[in-house]
């Protein structure tokens, strides 16, 4: 389980630019709506642009313009993975005081300084009002709360320690999934791939996606350890365990695609659906575009759990927040409402790929990967935030964290990346207001 208490207040609590914007009903400013006078409307930020991704949102924004036909919904879409392109947007409209009615963001770590900063609206009694407790697991529940309080509501549980692969592409080459349970044998199939000719087995996205995977890595080297890394305390260029975990994605990087750093994820995930390559290390937000290409799981496509990581469940969590001036209040609190209700998880988690994050979910409507995620989800005793996806470590440590990695992949300097990592925990040192016990 994952316990997660605050430095300042030990209370334990247990959880365990170029921006593109596409505007889906009026017209749009540099970034965002010039006006919109609509009295009755509803302004929706999110960042989900990708096929499974967008099919997904609007599954939920189709129940909500049936339960309010009469809102209008203002909805802008910043392409981006990981919210890379629309975080800093949003940055913007806060500090202009113009945030919109809702908008995504990741629990955790991501949303405080708009917390801090008082921008945002305190969403105890919403969680009373619906029931949210009863269903919503602790570990979300501690992970959507700031000192005791709700400021967002969670609409899914991500699992991101997961290795997508082509099952025509292992076939081809004679390798035995079940059988890679470690590094050795993954980079051991690796070599029976290249052999079949498959130059590069592995395949890899832009720069985030990299950090994304490095972080499994990190997490392949055991809790205790992981727990440090994003507690600050790995502080030490010298630390022995970094520079191997570093040195394994060195390994890694030599069977990955060299264009990774301009390859967008879903662009990685499909060069398994089509063959090209054997390996995708991504969240399962990929699960998405293999139903967009109508691929069965366990039929073209499959994963196994990233190698070290077999009983672990790395999970990110999407939310939506409202502003304390939002435009339009009532509507941003249907929204709210909507997402966190049973009817409109089960509208968009089985699209999206992500299991809901009610207990209460209707399984007939899941697909075999999210069926199989949902009895891990339940199952495991290690769980773990991740960096990349805003929950694990302080933004001032996430911005640079990325630069590092980005620089890693294009120079595969250990010794500098080793040096540096721990020199940004130290630096950060003070921002780190979280504690994380990951046993
Ligand atoms: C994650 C987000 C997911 C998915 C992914 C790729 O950070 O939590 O919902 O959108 O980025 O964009």
């Amino acid at each position: 389980m994952i316990n997660l208490s605050t430095k300042n207040e030990k209370k334990n609590i247990i959880i365990a630019v170029v921006i593109t914007a596409i505007v889906v009903g009026g017209t749009v400013g540099l970034i965002r709506f010039a006006s919109n006078d609509d009295s009755n409307s509803l302004e929706l930020y999110h960042w989900w642009t990708s096929g499974g991704e967008e099919e997904a949102i609007n599954a939920v924004i189709g129940e909500y313009r049936t339960l309010y036909p009469n809102v209008s919904i203002f909805e802008t879409k910043i392409a981006g993975g990981s919210g890379t392109a629309f975080l800093p947007v949003l940055k913007t409209l806060a500090l202009a005081g113009d945030l919109p009615d809702a908008f995504q963001m990741h629990a955790g770590y991501e949303g405080l300084p708009y917390i801090d900063a008082g921008y945002i609206r305190q969403l105890d009694d919403l969680w009373v009002d619906n029931n949210l407790e009863d269903v919503i697991p602790d570990v979300v529940e501690d992970m959507c709360k700031i000192d005791g309080h709700y400021y967002s509501v969670p609409v899914n549980i991500h699992r991101n320690n997961v290795v997508w692969y082509s099952t025509a592409v292992l076939d081809d080459a004679g390798v035995n999934a079940s059988e890679i349970e470690n590094w050795t044998d993954f980079f051991a199939a690796c070599d029976l791939l290249v052999t079949a000719g498959y130059t590069k087995p592995i395949a890899l996205g832009e720069s985030w996606t990299a950090v994304h995977t490095f972080e499994q890595i990190l997490a392949s080297y055991g809790m205790s350890f992981y727990e440090d890394f994003i507690n600050g305390k790995v502080t030490d260029g010298t630390n022995a365990t970094l520079v191997d975990a570093l040195n394994t994605f060195k390994t890694y990087l030599s069977y990955s695609n060299e264009d990774s750093s301009t390859t967008q994820w879903p662009k990685a995930t499909a060069k398994i659906i089509n063959n090209e390559s054997a390996f995708n290390i991504m969240g399962d937000w990929a699960n998405g575009e293999f139903f967009v290409a109508g691929y069965n799981y366990g039929v073209e496509y499959d994963t196994f759990n990233v190698p070290g990581t077999a009983d672990m469940y790395s999970v990110t969590i999407d939310t939506f927040m409202t502003p304390t001036n939002a435009p339009n209040p009532e509507n941003a609190e249907t929204w709210l409402e909507l997402v966190a209700s049973k009817d409109g998880q089960d509208a968009f988690n089985p699209i999206k790929g992500s299991i809901s994050a009610r207990t209460d979910a209707n399984l007939t409507k899941y697909g075999d990967y999210q069926k199989a995620a949902i009895a891990d989800f339940k199952a495991t005793t290690v769980m773990y935030p991740s960096i990349q996806h805003g929950s694990a470590a302080p933004e001032t440590f996430k911005t640079d964290f990325g630069n590092i990695i980005s620089a890693f992949v294009a120079d595969e300097d250990v010794t500098a990346a080793a040096t540096a990592i721990a020199e940004l925990a130290s630096l950060t040192s003070d921002d780190w207001t979280n504690i994380w016990d990951l046993d």
